[in-house]
């Protein structure tokens, strides 16, 4: 039977997408490989998984985990744009060293292909949107260049050692499950929740990609069917301004409720537009992310209500 390694599986899109893989009744056996940091196995479905909890950092472990396995679903890493630049180390040894030891372990494991998680605008940098796959990197903070040396090696182990590699890049994914995460719509429904005022920075009108990540899922599954390597980028391929994903967070959430905005300086590294291209993936791998904005800010707004709800005070 096919066996998947899901690293970082306990994180936000990994946690969503073992439900997909259980949903769905796919055949595959999953191990997951997670250190903990920004996830806890309580958030995985109770599904035979094999579970160990391990650092990428460290070669054995990725060794263990992956042993058996055919394909690697790569996820694990330092995410946050703004640590990056506070601690540039930290995210290098998780993303560029960490990444490595996945795709030796895979090479020596004989895995036949690594599916990697990269990004689309902070590779790219401050580019004129639509970015797509031909466009030429300049990252604008250390986690877009480390996402972009980890491509570097997938593509030089596929080269090299003939293993299958795809880096799939992701736009900014939101949805349920993404209580941990900093990102934009989970930052501001979870101030909405705890009656703070919400934050800006800038003037609002940086223009950002945002996918469901049920959309996202299910296209890192048909990547995988297809059996596709090279870079893809993986978004809704709409422009939304942060003014304008404000104005439907508070539809969703009711005036009432709706927090203060208050706008602060722009920071450094941030990029001021990106939204993606996908017609790569469409092409490749029917990639259809069609769940529109206010549909899935309507099932995270739920989500994050039934959180408070069952959480015991
Ligand atoms: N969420 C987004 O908007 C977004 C956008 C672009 C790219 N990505 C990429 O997608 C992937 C998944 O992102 P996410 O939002 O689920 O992040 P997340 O932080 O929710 O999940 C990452 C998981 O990896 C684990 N982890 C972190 N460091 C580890 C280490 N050294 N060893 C083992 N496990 C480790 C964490 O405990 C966590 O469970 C990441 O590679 C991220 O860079 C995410």
């Amino acid at each position: 039977m096919s066996k998947t390694l899901i690293t970082g599986g306990c994180g936000f899109v990994g946690s969503n997408l073992i439900r997909q893989i259980v949903e769905q009744g796919r055949a595959e056996r999953i191990v997951v490989l997670d250190n903990e940091t920004m996830g806890s196995p309580r958030d995985l479905p109770d599904a035979g998984l094999d579970y160990h909890k391990g650092d990428i950092c460290d070669l054995d472990a990725v060794s263990r985990a992956v042993a058996g396995c055919d394909t690697i679903i790569h996820l694990a890493a330092n995410t946050r744009v703004i640590e990056s630049i506070e601690d540039p180390t930290l995210n290098f040894e998780v993303n560029v060293r960490g990444t490595f030891n996945v795709l030796l372990a895979a090479r020596d494991a004989g895995v036949r292909r690594v599916v990697m998680a990269s990004t689309g605008g902070a590779i790219l940098g401050d580019v004129e949107p639509p970015v797509h796959e031909g466009m030429v990197p300049q990252p604008a903070a250390p986690y877009g260049a480390s996402k972009l040396a980890a491509e570097g090696y997938g593509s030089a182990f596929a080269a090299s050692y003939g293993m299958q590699v795809t880096a799939l890049r992701f736009s900014n994914v939101y949805g349920p499950r993404s209580y941990r995460k900093g990102s934009a719509v989970a930052h501001f429904f979870k101030q909405v929740l705890d009656g703070n005022p919400i934050t800006v920075y800038g003037d609002g009108s940086q223009v950002r990609d945002f996918v469901f990540v049920a959309d996202l899922c299910r296209g890192i599954l048909q990547a995988i069917d297809a059996n596709v390597s090279g870079a893809f980028q993986l978004g809704s391929g709409q422009p939304t301004s942060i003014n304008e994903l404000l104005v439907e967070m508070k539809r969703v959430v009711g005036a009432n409720r709706w927090s203060e905005v208050h706008f602060a300086d722009w920071r450094a590294g941030e990029v001021r537009q990106t939204y993606c291209d996908i017609t790569k993936a469409r092409q490749a791998f029917d990639f259809d992310p069609a769940t529109p904005l206010e549909k899935g800010l309507e099932a995270t707004w739920q989500w994050f209500l039934q959180q408070t709800a069952s959480t015991p005070t």
